[in-house]
């Protein structure tokens, strides 16, 4: 048996608990894989007092994360504080400078100095891992880094933020507006302190940069990405998607395109009968599009402590077993400065309008969209409500730039008396 692996614990909130709960309910097993033990040595938070449930009377209590991460006794330093600065990002560079291996969930973090945490941890030759920071318990980071390490991925997309997901489906089967489903989520817990990383499309946008990078092999570039929120979506354009046979989801797109790295976090719609369309809460799905091993598809839940906790020991497991694996693969200076473009590939279009009742006024709107290059695929027109109609129209596959040149072209119809609603769909 070997020396046991030392671990101290910066952040006991939810993940930090269910982090101790895990390796102590566990230590057999961990053993029996890792042929070492391991040791939780000392732990940190902001308050000593508070009661979380379990005794920490057997760890040491170190105010300080700082302090924590340049402990001669600790092997390694999991990092569960959270934020891109501050504390987290300061105890991250302590540690791996004092030459600890850094587990840690922090998708912010990741998002914005990946880069220059995991050339720090690869000169002072540690590791830096974060399973736990990319849809809490599905392995994705694993996938992309070892399983298909070899394919060429084209395309990484899915749902990546279980609150956005919960309030849009909510809103669906409740016809409730989005504000208030947004207060039922706060008030059961489901939102980030601040809510706006969830709704605003961040925390999804944050997930996505750390994937692209693994999956492309382009350097982290969470400023390239395209970030639209839930906020705007109502009940209506659900119902209207729905009534077109579709379901809206937030969506992180990932693809590389003719003209370099498009990354977009948006409402999109998706059909009924798709998978994407059938999750409901806090589930999370990764689609991962490879040369080799064709469509990969990961499902699974993208938070709560169970899940995120046995991503983190899945993490510490494999610093245990001397795991090599670079944090994105390969040495970060191989990474590839990619040209960033706000081209997306080409797709079909969910356009709502309302519009004048007035002799003609469909064919100038069907005219516009013509002029642009943009076929029609389905559409629908509702009674008027006073004077004016609902139109739903579905494109053939088209670019979002014809689209958006065509909607702004068509209040010069003088017959769409509102803002249309543009949603990209994905089959
Ligand atoms: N707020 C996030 C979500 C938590 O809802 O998915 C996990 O990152």
């Amino acid at each position: 048996m070997l020396t046991p692996i030392r671990v101290g614990i910066a952040g006991l909130g939810t993940v930090g608990i269910g982090v101790i709960n895990i390796i102590s309910n566990n230590l057999k097993l961990i053993e029996q894989k890792t042929g070492r033990s391991i040791k939780i040595v000392a732990v940190s938070a902001r308050s000593k007092e508070k009661q979380r449930g379990l005794s920490l009377e057997r760890y040491d209590w170190v105010p300080n994360p700082i302090k924590l991460a340049q402990r001669d006794d600790i092997d390694i330093f999991v990092e569960l504080i959270g934020g891109d600065t501050g504390v987290a990002k300061k105890s991250v560079e302590t540690a791996i400078s004092a030459g600890k291996n850094v587990v840690t969930a922090n998708k912010a973090l990741l998002a914005i100095h990946g880069g220059k945490l995991a050339k720090l941890s690869e000169k002072h030759n540690v590791l830096l891992k974060f399973e736990a920071a990319v849809a809490g318990g599905i392995p994705v980071i694993k996938v992309l880094n070892e399983s298909v390490a070899i394919n060429k991925i084209t395309r990484v997309m899915g749902v990546m933020n279980g609150s956005c997901n919960y309030i849009l489906t909510r809103m669906e089967e409740s016809n409730l507006s989005y504000s208030e489903i947004f207060s039922e989520a706060e008030k059961l817990g489901y939102l980030e302190s601040d809510p706006k990383l969830d709704v605003g499309g961040i925390d999804s946008a944050h997930k996505l940069a750390i994937l692209s990078s693994l999956a492309f092999g382009t350097v982290i570039s969470f400023s390239g990405i395209k970030i639209q929120g839930i906020e705007e979506i109502t009940v209506k354009e659900i119902q209207y998607a729905a009534d077109m046979g579709f379901r809206v989801k937030l969506l992180g797109i990932a693809e590389i395109t003719s003209g370099g790295l498009v990354q977009t976090v948006a409402p999109c719609l998706v059909p009924k009968t798709s998978p994407l369309s059938q999750l409901e809460g806090g589930i999370n799905m990764i689609v991962l599009e490879c040369s080799e091993a064709g469509t990969i598809v990961l499902q699974g839940p993208g938070a709560g402590r169970e899940p995120t906790a046995s991503s983190v020991v899945s993490d510490i497991i494999d610093i245990a077993r001397n795991s090599e694996i670079k944090a994105f693969g390969r040495s970060y200076d191989d990474l590839e400065d990619t040209n960033i473009s706000n081209k997306p590939s080409e797709a079909p279009y969910f356009i709502s309008l309302l519009l004048d009742d007035k002799l003609g006024a469909l064919a100038r709107v069907t005219t516009t969209l013509g002029n642009k290059g943009i076929s029609i695929n389905r559409m629908r027109q509702y009674d008027h409500d006073s004077s004016r109609a609902p139109v739903l129209i579905i494109t053939h596959s088209t670019s979002l730039k014809a689209v958006t040149e065509a909607i702004t072209e068509l209040p010069k119809t003088g017959v769409v008396s509102s803002d249309p609603v543009i949603l990209r769909i994905e089959e």
